[in-house]
């Protein structure tokens, strides 16, 4: 598990930023950004768009893992999520889930209060191992 010196957040919260600016929020006027490194060492990110159908609002999360999935999948290691004025903001608890699907081993997040594991935000998590372990 890589430990959290290893993690270059600075550049991860400056993607986080720079995605924010691509959001599309005209409802909440909330945009959302977001970035994670891949276990391959990639860089992704991913904003809010919001729908005139306010329940169809993809979240920032939501548009990172389509860019995830797009730039050759894999898994997770370290996230990072900013409200509009760059400031660290939690995932809500619908994309925790999202982001547990993809998470590599170890994946960590920053918090608003510091940095946890993907296993500290969304504990006892249901996943795709609940899946595996019975034939249906
Ligand atoms: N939002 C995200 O993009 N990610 C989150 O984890 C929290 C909420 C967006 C959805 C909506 O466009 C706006 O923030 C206000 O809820």
């Amino acid at each position: 598990m890589p430990g959290s010196h290893e993690v270059d957040w600075v550049s991860l919260e400056l993607a986080a930023q720079e995605a924010m600016r691509h959001a599309y929020a005209p409802y909440s006027r909330f945009p959302v950004g977001a970035a994670a490194f891949t276990e391959d060492g990639r860089l992704v990110t991913g904003c809010n768009v919001e729908n005139a159908s306010y329940g169809l609002t993809l979240c920032a999360e939501c548009t990172l893992v389509g860019a995830l999935q797009m730039s050759g999948g894999g898994r997770l290691t370290a996230f990072y999520c900013v409200d509009g004025e760059g400031n660290v903001l939690m995932p809500c608890g619908r994309c925790r889930q999202l982001l547990y699907e993809h998470r590599a081993p170890g994946m960590q997040l920053m918090t608003v209060s510091g940095i946890k594991t993907m296993d500290q935000v969304l504990p006892d998590a249901f996943g795709p191992e609940n899946l595996e372990a019975e034939e249906h």
